[in-house]
């Protein structure tokens, strides 16, 4: 079992791994040390000296693992291409596994920032345990990067200068789906989906651009997450017989429900629709079953730029399989903190700059063209996409450079 993989208790000391080596490190703090007369290095000048210390907080495990560890090898990858570093400086890397837990969440961040002091923190997937980071990133002032969960608050009411998302918001990548749905001639729709921040808000974004479109969603079907019993359910949708459900799962746990929804039979009735979680870097486990299903997401696997296909091969040749959107999403969090920390030359007491470079940036992402809107939430197209011949293909753009609202974030400096 690599450490990656291990639980939270065998990583309570995270781990210093590729990027930096720790001999090469001590050597540089030691060579520092006895620089000797005639030298006196700047403070910032020691401190862009010193490796940029970058927090992982993702899941390693529970039903979020494989989305965690794509994160991470995007992350790398992209740390990789850049020679180990990010904005010149050598990189070393914490780990903290926080198992998708809310009620670890606080403990799981202030081990990073309290204990290891790390620079940046880059996380996570969980909404619920984005809340709680944020929360921490905004008392203890820490860089918070987030590579995938959409809890819309994070670029809402607790919007920050120094926390930037590199994924989505719940709302950004449903809102459009309402449209497609009722264009697709749907009236009556039941979702589903877990019962937390990332499932209600994304079924609220989808029923407001259905009714705004003129669709009634008739039910609202939901379990407790991360369960993944979903016969009842799936029972219900039968004896409702809408015109299309609408669902939110991911990881182990879409696995499952879509496996389950085409055993029922049901997605040769009533057809299946989703955010694009439910067939992101799951279709290899899902097999058959997924065909047809009809998603929207700031990614497709078929993107036919050349960061896509640069990115899916370099992916490929690292870790031997197929590139999502988690990895893109850990690989455009690198991108981004490169570009704010090459704009300060390493220096991460230049923060406002830093801020202010990684705020304007404007990207090629292997998603398409990306931009930071006020809330430092990205600027994105949404797909359209189908399962066919075992991948997300992209149809349409099912709504062009997506702005989240940002409701209730107060104007940044
Ligand atoms: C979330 O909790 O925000 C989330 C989890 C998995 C995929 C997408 C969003």
């Amino acid at each position: 079992m690599s450490d990656v993989t291990k639980p939270a208790a065998a990583l309570a000391h995270p781990i210093l791994t590729s990027g930096l080596d720790r001999r090469r490190f001590l050597a540089g703090a030691a060579g520092l040390a006895t620089l000797g007369a005639g030298f006196t290095p700047s403070a910032p000048a020691i401190a862009q000296a010193a490796p940029l210390k970058v927090g992982f907080m993702l899941p390693y495990s529970g039903t979020f693992a494989k989305l965690g560890k794509f994160i991470d090898d995007g992350f790398r990858l992209y740390v990789e291409q850049q020679g180990g570093k990010l904005g010149g400086r050598e990189v070393a890397f914490f780990q903290v596994d926080d198992e998708s837990k809310p009620e670890a969440a606080t403990d799981n961040m202030n081990r990073l920032v309290g204990r290891e002091k790390v620079d940046v923190v880059v996380g996570t997937v969980h909404s619920g345990v984005a809340m709680a980071m944020v929360k921490v990133a905004r008392d203890s002032n820490t860089m918070l990067i987030i590579p995938n969960a959409g809890v819309n608050e994070a670029t809402g009411p607790l919007c920050a200068p120094h926390i930037f998302r590199s994924s989505f918001s719940n709302w950004q990548v449903c809102y459009p789906m309402g449209k497609v749905m009722h264009d697709a001639g749907h009236r009556k729709v039941v979702t589903i989906t877990w019962r937390y921040a990332a499932g209600q808000q994304m079924v609220a974004a989808f029923k407001e651009g259905f009714s705004a479109a003129g669709g009634s969603v008739i039910e609202e079907l939901a379990l407790p997450f991360p369960e993944v019993e979903f016969q009842a359910l799936i029972t219900q949708i039968a004896t409702l017989k809408p015109d299309a459900v609408f669902a939110f799962f991911a990881g182990g746990g879409a696995v499952k429900f879509v496996k389950d929804y085409a055993a029922a039979g049901l997605n040769k009735t009533i057809p299946l629709y989703g955010s694009g979680f439910l067939t992101d870097g799951t279709i290899p486990a899902q097999g058959e079953a997924a065909n047809g299903i009809k998603t929207t997401l700031h990614y497709a696997d078929n993107l036919d730029n050349a960061a896509n296909k640069a990115f899916l091969s370099s992916f490929k040749a690292k870790t031997g399989q197929d590139g999502d959107i988690y990895a893109v999403q850990g690989f455009d969090g690198a991108a981004l903190l490169n570009l704010g920390l090459t704009a300060v030359k390493g220096d991460m007491g230049a923060r406002p700059a830093m801020i202010e470079a990684m705020r304007s940036a404007k990207f090629d992402s292997p998603r398409g063209p990306m931009s930071f809107n006020r809330a430092n939430n990205p600027v994105q197209d949404v797909y359209l996409r189908e399962v066919r011949n075992g991948r997300n293909e992209m149809i349409a753009i099912a709504q062009k450079s997506v702005d989240d609202p940002a409701r209730g974030c107060k104007a940044q400096s």
